[in-house]
């Protein structure tokens, strides 16, 4: 893991953050882009910050980012996977639970390098580098010791659309974790609740319908952490794929078995 990649990666995180924190204190433009996913001027001015900083420090990579159509520029295999604003419906409503999210990836041997997520509203930083731990304002973190699912707090996340049925939402498997865990969390904001596992906040989140931008950082940070994360069958995370299961590691088995019960 190259040093630069990972200092350019912090840096241009921490000034989205400063911005999107300053547009917040003023009433924003809010769109939809379908029927249940919004996005604000604020998600487009930070993704164009990212966009134009993360070229200018390192030219020689791609960007993709929720809020640009992706045009491969450079030859290389550094590809930056980018949400300007994790929790956009949160952030909309003036709830201080939102974070940008930049994860590098070598799209080649297609893998996580480096990732940060940084919540501007709580300042906490969350950073990881492939092979060198993960960590929170700069102090090294790790996933919870809680092993009994009576113990543990889940939280998840509803994703919406018009076709949805009950079957096919998420209900069917909060059901199973609702009855066996000590609480459930739904705070609207896959990156950070990654993030939470990773410091031992939470101890297992499962969420389906995300994209690769919602999970990217959050993902490598956890395993940094030395948390786990995979699909719902347990097998290894395809980050463009969709459904996620994260945990402490000690939780995952059980997990998996809970999320194909239904
Ligand atoms: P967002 O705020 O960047 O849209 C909430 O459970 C999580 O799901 C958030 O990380 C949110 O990211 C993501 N999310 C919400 N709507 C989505 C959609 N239509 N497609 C993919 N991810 C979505
Ligand atoms: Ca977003």
């Amino acid at each position: 893991m190259d040093q630069k990649i990972l200092d350019i990666c912090v840096k241009v995180s921490r000034e989205a953050g400063q911005l999107i924190l300053d547009m917040a204190k003023n009433p924003r433009q809010i769109e939809k882009k379908s029927a249940f996913d919004l996005v604000t001027d604020a998600d487009k001015a930070a993704s164009d910050l990212i966009t134009r900083r993360l070229l200018e420090l390192m030219p020689e990579s791609d960007v993709m980012s929720e809020e640009a159509d992706f045009i491969k520029r450079s030859s290389s295999n550094l590809l930056w996977i980018v949400d300007p604003i994790d929790g956009t419906t949160n952030y909309a409503r003036g709830i201080p639970h939102a974070a940008v999210s930049i994860a590098g990836y070598d799209s080649e041997k297609k893998e996580l390098l480096v990732g940060c997520v940084f919540n501007p509203f709580t300042n906490e930083c969350f950073v990881a580098g492939k092979n060198m731990g993960a960590f929170l304002n700069n102090q090294p973190i790790g996933v919870s010791q809680v092993s009994k699912l009576e113990n543990a707090i889940a939280a998840s996340g509803y994703f919406n659309h018009e076709k949805l049925t009950y079957e096919t939402s998420n209900l069917p498997e909060t059901w199973e974790f609702l009855k066996r865990c000590l609480g459930l969390r739904r705070n609207g904001a896959a990156s950070l609740d990654l993030c939470w596992v990773a410091m031992g906040r939470f101890d297992i989140y499962w969420e389906q319908g995300l994209k690769a931008w919602d999970m990217a950082a959050g993902a490598l940070i956890l395993e940094e952490a030395d948390g786990q994360v995979s699909n719902y069958r347990g097998e290894k995370l395809d980050i463009f794929e969709g459904s996620l299961l994260a945990s402490n590691k000690l939780l995952h088995a059980e997990s998996t078995q809970l999320l194909n019960r239904k």
